[in-house]
């Protein structure tokens, strides 16, 4: 299989971190600019040329926008990225599990912290870059006030980025998914929507975990709140069965295909309790373009993925966004064509 960058196998004789950084610096050198056949879609307050972006965790401090971009992704998103700038957890904290092709880690918000990450992104726009960005919100591990982080991270990249994400679905900082409850999110949003320009999207991300009840209520809930985007899923701190590989007992999130079902079930969930009345970004487990359709079907407008490109390689952007759109193109062609009315409809008055 052909590859821009050393083919993962490579990579993959480093220890997981060091192969991540490694991957980073070739990224943030890289020449390619691949442009897949255009799936241009606007939702969840934000326009792309297509819809399948790279998740959070991948570029935690904003350090390969452009590379990325220049992948194939129709969108990006940067971080978790806290106020201060913080260590996370003791090393090693990322495990392959390469029978599942999937991933555990226990980063617990690694971060250049937002001064640095709003500084690259003003590098990024003042040199021209006008890719879609956006930056997942995270807290400092020992700060009490969760909102107040979320926002003062909104504000420090305010007007350089196009949608911000509010992570209350990250398993490894205590007490973060506690945050999922109707009225910690209504005051979490309200105050990073103060925080940040009225053009940024907002978007909230769920965990996978809840149970259907906690599911409906929260969705429901946030179908009242001014978010223009639901992400789901993070990853699981559950243990599907089947997984394989000896890494799959280290404490921390799961990601990769073993997450699929779990994710695309709770996307289904939020689906129907906001009944279309916000836009779904659909995450967990994608790994090539049907994966990304039936998520679509699911309910998503948005679809993004971050453990596919360490076991993929570098083409893989480029190739779910063209075969998607041209799965998009083919169901188009074949849909039955609407009958003619009978009879001149009559306009509405
Ligand atoms: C190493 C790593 C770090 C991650 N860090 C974050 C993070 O900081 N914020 C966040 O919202 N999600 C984070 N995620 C979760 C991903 O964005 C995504 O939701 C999850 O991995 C499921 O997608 P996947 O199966 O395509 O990897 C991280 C995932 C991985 C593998």
């Amino acid at each position: 299989m052909y590859h821009l960058w050393p083919p993962s196998r490579v990579l993959h004789l480093l220890p997981p971190e060091k192969a991540h950084n490694a991957a980073l610096r070739l990224l943030q050198f890289s020449p390619f600019r691949l442009r897949p056949p255009a799936l241009p879609v606007r939702s969840a307050g934000i326009e792309v040329a297509n819809p399948v972006g790279l998740a959070a965790g991948f570029d935690r401090h904003g350090e390969v926008v452009r590379g990325a971009l220049g992948l194939g992704f129709g969108f990006v998103e940067i971080g978790g990225v806290t106020p201060k700038p913080q260590p996370g957890n003791p090393q090693p904290r990322l495990f392959r599990l390469a029978a599942d092709r999937a991933i555990v880690n226990r980063m617990g918000f690694y971060s250049h912290g937002a001064a640095a990450v709003a500084g690259r992104l003003e590098r990024y726009r003042d040199r021209g870059g006008r890719g879609t960005v956006g930056v997942n919100l995270a807290k400092n591990k020992a700060s009490e006030d969760a909102a107040r982080d979320y926002a003062a991270v909104a504000r420090a990249v305010a007007g350089l980025a196009d949608f911000v994400t509010v992570n209350v679905s990250s398993p490894n900082t205590p007490g973060l998914r506690a945050l999922q409850t109707e009225g910690e999110l209504r005051r979490i949003v309200e105050r990073v929507r103060k925080a940040a320009p009225s053009g940024t999207a907002l978007w909230v991300k769920l965990c996978p975990d809840l149970d259907r009840a906690h599911r409906m209520a929260l969705g429901q809930a946030l179908a009242a709140m001014p978010v223009e985007g639901v992400v789901i899923s993070n990853t699981t701190v559950s243990r599907p069965a089947g997984l394989r590989s000896p890494e799959r007992g280290e404490q921390g999130g799961l990601s990769g295909p073993p997450l699929k079902a779990l994710a695309t079930e709770a996307l289904r969930d939020i689906r129907a309790a906001t009944d279309g009345r916000i836009d779904l970004i659909g995450v967990g487990g994608i790994g090539n373009a049907e994966d990304a359709l039936e998520r679509i079907e699911a309910g998503a407008s948005l679809v993004q993925f971050n453990t596919a490109l360490i076991y993929g390689g570098s083409l893989l952007p480029y190739r779910i966004a063209r075969d998607l759109a041209r799965s998009m193109e083919a169901a188009r062609r074949t849909e039955p064509v609407a009958p003619v009315p009978a009879f001149p409809s009559v306009a509405p008055q």
